[in-house]
C-alpha cells in the first residue's frame, strides 16, 4: 500500500478534542501541530508547565485560533499520571474525548535508573505510565466511530522480549535492545490486546499503532548510550527524515479514515526508516495472545489501575 499520505490527507478535526503526550518536542510536537492546523482542540501535557506553555506558544504562532490546554504530567510518576487524568476528567466531564496519543518516550538511558515507583525508568515512562493513562482516560473517550487510542511503538519493538522474570530489567540491564525495546514492544502488545478488549465488549473506539522509522528528534540527545549515538550519525544522512515526517504514521494511525483496528504503521521507505505511512508487519513476538493477557494482568497489578469491563474482556 503507497499511500503518500501527508497532513495535507488530514481530515477536519473541527469538534474534536485529543490529548498528545510528549507535546514539547519531536514527533509529539508536529502531531499536536497538525492536528491544530484541522482544528483540533488540544489538550497538551509535558512534564512541566514552562514546557508545555512553550509548546503552546510556538503551536499559537503558526495556528492563532487553536484552542489549547497546556497541562503537566510526567509518564515516570504514576500519582501525575492520575493527578492529570483527575484534572482533564474534572474539567472535560463525561465521554468527551476523541483521540489519546500515547507519545511521549525516552530511549536508551545508559544506566539503569528506578522511579519513585520502584519501576525502570523505560518501563515506566514508555509502558507503564501510558498504560495506566489509558486506563483512566478511556472513560472520557466519546464511544463513537472516529475515538481512537494511539500508541507509539519503535521498530525496535522486533528486538524486544517481554521477560517476566526482569521486566524491570533487575536482572540484566541492557539499555537499548534489552529495556528500550522490552518497553517498546510492551507498547504495541498493549495496543493489541486494547483492540481485542475493545472488540470483545462491542466499543466502537479503535486501538491503533505506530512508529516514526528514524525522526531527528531529541530521543538521540547526549545521555544516549555510545555505539548507538555512533551507529545513528552515521544513518542520519541517508536513512532518516524529520520530525515532521516521523510524525506521519502516528497521525495516520490517529485520523486517517483508512486505518484500521489493530492496525500498525510506519513509513514505507527501506527498513521502515523513513518515507510515507503504511500498514507495517507486527513482529512475531507481538502476536502471542498469552503473553498479551500475562502482561496485562502485571501492568493492572504493577500500576493498580483497573479497565473497568474491559479488565475482564479477555
Ligand atoms: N525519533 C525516532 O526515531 C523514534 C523511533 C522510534 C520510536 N520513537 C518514539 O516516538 C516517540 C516520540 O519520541 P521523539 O522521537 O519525538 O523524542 P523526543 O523529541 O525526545 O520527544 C519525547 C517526548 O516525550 C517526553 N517525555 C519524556 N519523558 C517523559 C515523562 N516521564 N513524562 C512525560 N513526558 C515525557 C519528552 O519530554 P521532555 O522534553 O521533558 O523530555 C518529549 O516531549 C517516543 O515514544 C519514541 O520512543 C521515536
Amino acid at each position: 500500500m503507497k499511500t503518500k499520505w501527508t497532513t495535507e490527507n488530514i481530515p477536519s478535526q473541527v469538534g474534536r478534542r485529543a490529548v498528545i503526550t510528549g507535546v514539547n518536542s519531536g514527533i509529539g510536537f508536529e502531531a499536536a501541530l497538525a492536528l491544530a492546523h484541522k482544528g483540533a482542540e488540544l489538550i497538551l501535557p509535558a512534564r512541566t508547565q514552562a514546557k508545555a506553555d512553550d509548546a503552546v506558544a510556538r503551536i499559537l504562532k503558526q495556528v492563532p485560533k487553536a484552542q489549547l490546554h497546556p497541562e503537566i504530567l510526567d509518564l515516570s510518576v504514576q500519582a501525575s499520571v492520575h493527578a492529570f487524568a483527575k484534572r482533564v476528567m474534572e474539567r472535560f466531564p463525561g465521554q468527551s474525548l476523541d483521540l489519546l496519543i500515547n507519545n511521549a518516550g525516552v530511549m536508551a538511558l545508559p544506566t539503569r535508573e528506578v522511579t519513585a515507583d520502584g519501576f525502570e525508568r523505560q518501563l515506566a515512562t514508555n509502558y507503564l505510565g501510558p498504560f495506566a493513562l489509558t486506563g483512566l482516560l478511556l472513560p472520557s473517550m466519546k464511544q463513537i466511530a472516529g475515538s481512537r487510542v494511539v500508541t507509539v511503538s519503535s521498530s525496535a519493538s522486533k528486538q524486544g522480549k517481554i521477560e517476566f522474570d526482569n521486566l524491570q530489567s533487575e536482572r540484566v540491564y541492557k539499555p537499548m535492545f534489552q529495556a528500550y525495546a522490552q518497553s517498546k514492544l510492551a507498547d504495541l502488545i498493549f495496543s493489541l490486546e486494547l483492540q481485542r478488549r475493545l472488540k470483545a465488549v462491542g466499543s466502537p473506539i479503535l486501538s491503533t499503532a505506530a512508529h516514526p522509522g528514524y525522526a531527528v528528534t531529541n530521543l538521540q540527545a547526549d545521555h544516549v548510550a555510545a555505539g548507538l549515538k555512533m551507529l545513528m550519525a552515521i544513518m542520519k544522512p541517508f536513512l532518516s527524515q524529520d520530525a515532521a515526517h516521523g510524525a506521519l504514521p502516528t497521525l495516520y494511525a490517529a485520523v486517517a479514515p483508512a486505518a484500521v483496528a489493530g492496525g500498525y504503521y510506519g513509513p514505507d521507505g527501506i527498513a521502515e526508516l523513513k518515507g510515507y505511512p503504511t500498514a507495517v508487519p507486527i513482529p512475531k513476538s507481538a502476536l502471542d495472545i498469552t503473553v498479551a493477557k500475562r502482561l496485562w494482568a502485571e501492568s493492572e497489578r504493577l500500576t493498580r489501575v483497573k479497565f473497568g469491563v474491559l479488565s475482564d474482556a479477555a
